[in-house]
């Protein structure tokens, strides 16, 4: 069976019923993830799209889901999936086939996706609306289009509409992933805790001499080891002056003696993903020079983590590192002046240029909305996930500051499920204080 199925017909029943009743009565059509070929014969990793399997648990590719509101809290779903087949199945593994979609999956009926055009005319009847994204499947999208036109054709002389209006069920969508059911918190925290152990093995295993893909190996092993079907997007692992890179992908550099080692890993776990970065020095101790920054940045993390209360603006926490990081570069000989004065010019720029949170979830970047239709900064809801990552970044080659500070790039970066109790870390489980870095760094290497 593939790692992303996860049958639970009664959560994802509730879930569809809960998205139906807030969009009101209409069909649903809501088609997965396809398959994309990488190049000659093979395919980049299958990974069902993310809404589909919000609302299913449903992990093979080539499905499509339809369902509609018959009462409140009620509704009726359909799955258009692969039929069974068993010459294909010799090549591309086992199907769940329509028998296993309604037995292991709790939708009502299913049918073969190849019936999917034939049957949908007759399951649109009688919707005024369709709610379907546009965009997401262009072949999906013309054959839509093709079947209202001929709709059209047929009943021009009529009164009623000839086809149903087409709505964006997205919106809605997002704002129920953006706050997370308590299976979706579970697997957010399965998915931090193993995101943490990843992070403690490289600690332990970095060391001077090593490529960062080499560190890149030990994160990701650990992150199968412990059950995590792959990464929530491609790691980090940004050593020496690379770290000021902030989408750094080649992880090929050899690491040196006294380097600082950036690493922002995830690990995806039920659908959702972890989204952790720490830095640390393959050595084992940091420098008086990267201490200080690392203080700075760490001071900023955590007025930002205090910052995630329910009510307040979403981007509270990005303010309170910004009042934090400005004051530190003050202290660090970078900037010079009254810290309300340079918040006030956006002097911290050259060396943070980044937001600090995102929302978190089934996507590194996940739904939701930040800002209102007026651009008022969203309240945070209790139950939504965001992550705080500050950093600074100072270039090996920039002569505005302090020598000893060039080729630093320091980032610390946690998930945050913000609740009436307070905010609440996900990943505290990984070392943050250079004592704690430090100490798991040396774990390593007494074990060796
Ligand atoms: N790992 C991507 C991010 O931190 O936003
Ligand atoms: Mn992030
Ligand atoms: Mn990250």
């Amino acid at each position: 069976m593939s790692r992303d199925a996860l049958p639970d017909p009664v959560l994802h029943r509730n879930r569809r019923s809960r998205l139906l009743d807030r969009l009101g009565d209409g069909l649903l059509l809501l088609p997965t993830a396809p398959e994309v070929l990488r190049n000659g014969d093979v395919h980049y990793e299958y990974r069902p799209g993310s809404d589909f399997h919000f609302l299913t648990g449903f992990p093979e590719p080539e499905a499509v889901l339809v369902a509609w509101r018959t009462g409140k809290g009620q509704h009726r779903s359909v799955l258009f999936v692969r039929p069974r087949d068993p010459a294909r199945e010799i090549w591309d593994g086992k199907r769940h086939g329509t028998k296993g979609a309604v037995s292991a999956f709790g939708v009502d009926e299913a049918h073969p996706i190849g019936e999917l055009w034939q049957r949908l005319p007759k399951l649109l009847e009688g919707h005024p609306t369709l709610f379907h994204r546009l965009g997401a499947a262009a072949a999906l999208d013309r054959r839509l289009l093709e079947v209202f036109a001929g709709q059209a054709q047929k009943h021009r002389r009529r009164q009623p509409a000839a086809h149903p209006t087409i709505q964006d069920p997205i919106p809605e969508l997002a704002a129920m992933r953006l706050r997370k059911d308590a299976a979706e918190i579970a697997a957010l925290q399965t998915a931090a805790t193993i995101t943490a152990a990843g992070h403690c093995a490289a600690m332990r295993g970095a060391r001077p001499g090593m490529f960062e893909y080499e560190v890149q190996a030990i994160v990701e092993a650990e992150f199968r080891r412990a059950g995590s079907p792959r990464n929530g997007y491609g790691s980090i692992v940004a050593s020496g002056p690379n770290a000021c890179i902030l989408h750094y992908h080649d992880n090929d550099r050899k690491m040196r003696e006294g380097d600082l080692l950036l690493l922002d890993a995830g690990a995806e776990f039920g659908g959702n993903t972890g989204d952790v970065t720490r830095t640390f020095p393959v050595s084992g101790h940091f420098s008086p020079a990267q201490a200080a920054v690392y203080r700075v940045v760490l001071r900023a993390q955590l007025a930002g983590i205090r910052a995630c209360r329910v009510g307040a603006p979403w981007n509270a926490a990005h303010k309170a590192c910004l009042r934090e990081l400005t004051r530190g570069l003050v202290e660090l000989a970078v900037l010079r002046g009254a810290v309300p004065k340079l918040l006030g010019k956006d002097a911290f720029k050259p060396w943070y240029m980044h937001g600090t949170s995102h929302w978190l979830g089934r996507d590194v970047h996940d739904v939701g909305a930040y800002q209102d239709a007026a651009d008022v900064a969203e309240p945070l809801p209790a139950g939504a996930v965001l992550t705080v990552e500050p950093g600074l970044y100072f270039d090996a080659n920039d002569r505005r500051v302090p020598k000893e500070l060039r080729g630093i790039g320091v980032r610390i970066e946690d998930d945050i499920l913000v609740t009436r109790a307070g905010p609440g870390v996900l990943t505290a489980a990984v070392p943050k204080t250079i004592r704690e870095v430090e100490a798991m760094c040396r774990a390593g290497r007494t074990a060796n």
